[in-house]
């Protein structure tokens, strides 16, 4: 059985202050060993986050495609690997909309993390608009198949995939459970056979409420959580919530 991950991404929210919460959350996931559980803090926490919770898996929300270059303002893969990062989130919306990230640019950074060793988190998610026209699962796909690097299999296990509805990232909204299992399972048979090892979370306003119905659906791994994420408070039942039942 594929293990539970839980991964919270901080976006543009925190400074050394919250590195104690940031331990305290470590905490917490030391205590589900059933469960794997890993932040994502903005570039400038990475380093000290690493330090201040040696046992959590630590990871950043982007990268550049490139190792190192003139290219002002960027972080490369390799140097998140340097920070001490063991994880990258690659293609999440907020990317692709505000900073016009196309699949192909995520694609060539997603080679990048696997080659410098990260494991990478592949964000995919459609717009309401294709929802609405019943298109969800043929443009997911779609993104699917132009975000992965063609050798993906060979990395399936640095690879997994969040399939965050733009629609529900940061809006209180959620997908209905049968469009979860829908799209999870298209996911799933996308991935041909790595789809065996490659977990797949789902990502859009995953809170202490809805957490424990969402990550037991079928082909769910777990969750990309964004605002509930930041305080232990928020995090921790979210982490319990993933907690195999059987
Ligand atoms: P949210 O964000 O949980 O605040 O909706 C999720 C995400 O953007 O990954």
């Amino acid at each position: 059985m594929r293990r539970k991950l839980i991964v919270g991404n901080w976006k543009m929210h925190g400074s050394r202050a919250m590195l104690d919460e940031a331990r305290s959350i470590a905490g917490a996931a030391v205590s589900h060993d059933s469960v794997d559980v890993a932040l994502c803090p903005p570039f400038t926490l990475l380093s000290a986050m690493v330090h201040a919770c040696p046992t959590l898996a630590v990871g950043a929300q982007d990268c550049h495609s490139a190792p190192q270059g003139a290219f002002t303002g960027s972080v490369s893969a390799p140097m998140l690997v340097d920070t001490g990062a063991a994880l990258v989130i690659i293609g999440h919306s907020e990317r692709r909309s505000l900073c016009r990230e196309t699949s192909a640019d995520v694609r060539a950074k997603c080679s990048a993390a696997l080659a410098a060793g990260l494991r990478v988190i592949l964000c995919i998610g459609e717009e309401l608009s294709e929802r609405e026209a019943g298109r969800a699962v043929d443009f997911v796909l779609g993104q699917l198949r132009d975000s992965l690097p063609p050798d993906f299999a060979a990395h399936a296990d640095q690879i997994c995939i969040a399939y965050e509805p733009v629609w529900a990232i940061g809006t209180g909204r959620t997908a209905q459970p049968d469009d979860i299992v829908e799209m999870h399972a298209a996911i799933r048979a996308a991935l041909g056979d790595a789809g065996a090892t490659i977990p797949v979370l789902y990502g859009g306003s995953v809170n202490a409420e809805n957490a424990a119905d969402i990550v037991h659906l079928d082909n769910v791994d777990g969750a990309l959580v964004g605002g509930a994420s930041l305080t232990l408070e928020k995090f921790a039942p979210i982490i319990a919530a993933a907690v195999q039942v059987d």
